[in-house]
């Protein structure tokens, strides 16, 4: 589905997989928030571009671009040289990384080594999925969106979950799943940047937009509606 924002201009059409809260979510009429998604829009304004979000699938927002189906993504995407590879970020706009979380009544594991040999549940597509790969013996399932996995570790199907640590911090805050808890040091420190496709001729704009509603307080406020205390 797609959701227009305010600004007029030149439109550019945005990838976000929307089952990320704090960052991407739907409300309860379906429409996009989100600390992404304000943020986007605010580059939008700034930089005269008319935002179109358009949903699609984590594993499917690097081949979209690439295919050149959508202008942009913005999806708590972490800059990887990987993704590099292929696609351009903005410059960072978010500092984040993964962490683990188990069953609060859990007291074997205590980082990441002690998830050798277990059974962990990731998105699929992600860094934590990459991670994932990384640990001998692990079972390693994956899940379309970061809550179904998160659901199936407090159902007690897996023993872990490694995922980005604001958005399993603010499931287990926010009371969406009960009986969890983050352990252990962040396994990564990650950066967030919007992904747009090799060469874009909108990687300056975005780039612009951000660095002005950074200078201009608009991030901050942003930040403060959906990180502050
Ligand atoms: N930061 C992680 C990554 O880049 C997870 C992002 C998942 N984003 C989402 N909207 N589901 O792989």
């Amino acid at each position: 589905q797609t959701q227009t924002g305010q600004a007029g201009g030149q439109s550019l059409t945005v990838a976000t997989e929307p089952a990320f809260p704090p960052f991407e979510s739907q409300g309860a009429g379906g429409e996009l928030e989100g600390f992404d998604i304000d943020l986007m829009n605010a580059i939008g304004e700034a930089a005269d571009l008319n935002i179109q979000f358009q949903s699609l699938p984590f594993d499917g927002i690097v081949p979209a671009l690439q295919a050149g189906q959508v202008d942009a993504a913005i999806s708590a995407m972490t800059i990887t040289p990987e993704r590099q590879q292929t696609v351009d970020f903005s410059r960072p706009y978010f500092k984040a990384g993964l962490a683990i979380a188990v069953r609060e009544n859990n007291t074997d594991i205590q980082g990441f080594d002690d998830l050798k040999n277990r059974r962990i549940a990731v998105q699929i597509g992600t860094t934590g999925a990459n991670q994932a790969k990384n640990l001998e013996g692990a079972t390693i399932s994956t899940f379309d969106s970061a809550p179904l996995a998160l659901q199936e570790l407090a159902n007690g199907n897996v023993d872990a979950v490694i995922n980005d640590a604001p958005v399993t911090l603010y499931a287990i805050e926010s009371g969406n799943l009960q009986g969890l808890k983050v352990v252990g040091q962040l396994v990564t420190e990650e950066y967030y940047g919007i992904a747009l496709p090799r060469n874009s001729p909108n990687l300056e704009r975005v780039n612009q937009g951000l660095t002005e509603i950074k200078n201009n307080g608009t991030y901050a406020e942003i930040y403060q509606k959906w990180f502050g205390v």
